[in-house]
């Protein structure tokens, strides 16, 4: 049987992992920058999680959600200290996506309505309601198609109240990256998450603060949407929740009241995935990992506006997008095979870091003395070819 070829691949076969860095099958080493896709919060293969998860599966790995599993509920307390949200409440499951589509479903149950306000550049997931609010026609199917979605511009607050003054009373929730990740790194403003929240409180509906790439620490604040200062009724989290362990979850505000049988999951909440995101929160918070985002991912915003030839650094903590001309198209497939260092990119022309939250400074400082390197090779072949 041959594997359902779903993504271009770089043909690198990676088998072995620690902190910032991961080495391919013949031995050579590579800079994470990309952290697996803003999956590794605390660095590979931490040896407290790694601990964490071997010592919770020599006891047991799993049983169901009809039975009480303690560990849930460190988990839920853990986060509710680190995020500063003591009083919401946990709804564990398996992935990003999954986490968005209990979300929305929720906020449906919660306002009876059916309409979801969504933006230009979203990206929340490939399952049926989380594909439907994300703004990319090739990853909707047209069993996915719904009038049940605006689409409105990102970051203008002049179109949503339109929105709101002509259809408040039927929309059931907004649903907002604080910083879009697969739109190319653009960072919600704090007046236009509080307009979200003014208008959600004046019509009804539910704030829905999709966390998954740009929360769990990774912004420099717990979830990227504190910046504005106002709360959410439901955050979204995955990714680095489980630093490669799938887990993933929501956090409901109070007034939001659950009833049995309108959520629920096989999987959500596992002994093991509780160990692992455990784990994380443990690490985050002994090791201060938020200000480490905040310190190095400063420092790789300063050297990088320090560049002449990309522009528009932008990003918070160790989520930082820039643009790449044309000439320099090639740079981060260059960085790649010629100085090994993995990064993200967003299309057409955004190179994306979404490193471990632990990235030391002289990781960084190795990353952009290899970044300027490329560029100039690259500078230099466009001038000899000129
Ligand atoms: C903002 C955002 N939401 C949702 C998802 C979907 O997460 P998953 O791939 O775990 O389903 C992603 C994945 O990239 C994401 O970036």
């Amino acid at each position: 049987m041959n594997l359902f070829d779903v993504y271009p691949i770089n043909e690198i076969t990676i088998v072995k992992a620690k902190g910032s860095y991961v080495w391919d099958d013949k031995g050579e080493q590579y800079l994470d920058m990309y952290g697996g896709h803003a999956v590794i919060s605390i660095g590979h293969t931490h040896p407290h999680w790694v601990k964490r998860i071997e010592e919770q599966l020599e006891k047991l790995a799993f049983y169901s959600n009809s039975v009480r599993i303690p560990i849930q509920q460190q988990l839920a307390q853990k986060l509710g200290k680190l995020s500063g949200k003591e009083d919401y409440q946990l709804f564990l499951c398996n992935s990003g996506a999954e986490a968005n589509e209990n979300a929305l479903k929720l906020a449906s149950f919660h306002t009876g309505r059916k309409k979801v306000v969504a933006f230009t550049k979203s990206f929340h997931g490939r399952t049926s309601l989380a594909v439907a609010v994300t703004d990319n026609k090739n990853y909707v199917a047209p069993v996915n198609e719904t009038d049940n979605v605006i689409f409105l511009p990102f970051n203008d607050t002049k179109a949503l109240k339109a929105c709101f003054a002509g259809e408040g009373k039927e929309i059931a929730a907004v649903i907002v990256e604080g910083i879009q990740g697969v739109g190319g790194i653009n960072v919600a403003d704090e007046s236009f998450l509080k307009a979200i929240r003014t208008l959600c409180d004046e019509y009804g509906a539910v704030y829905i603060a999709d966390s998954v790439q740009c929360g769990y620490g990774r912004s420099g604040k717990f979830f990227s949407h504190d910046f504005a200062g106002v709360n959410a009724d439901i955050y979204t989290m995955a990714k680095g929740m489980g630093n490669g362990f799938p887990v993933a979850g929501i956090i409901v505000a109070p007034h939001i009241k659950p009833k049995h049988f309108q959520l629920g999951t096989t999987f959500g909440g596992n002994h093991l995935a509780c160990a692992a995101a455990l784990a994380v929160l443990e690490i985050i918070e002994e090791e201060k990992l938020m200000g480490n985002a905040v310190m190095v991912g400063k420092y790789l915003r300063d050297a990088l506006e320090e560049i002449p030839q990309i522009s528009n650094v932008r990003g918070r903590g160790l989520m930082i997008g820039f643009d790449v001309p044309e000439e320099l198209k090639d740079l981060k497939r260059n960085l790649l095979w010629n100085q090994k260092i993995f990064t993200g990119e967003a299309k057409p022309n955004v190179i994306r870091l979404l490193p471990s939250l632990a990235l030391k400074k002289r990781d960084a400082e190795d990353f952009i003395e290899a970044l300027k390197e490329e560029i100039a090779l690259l500078t230099e072949a466009e001038a000899a070819n000129a």
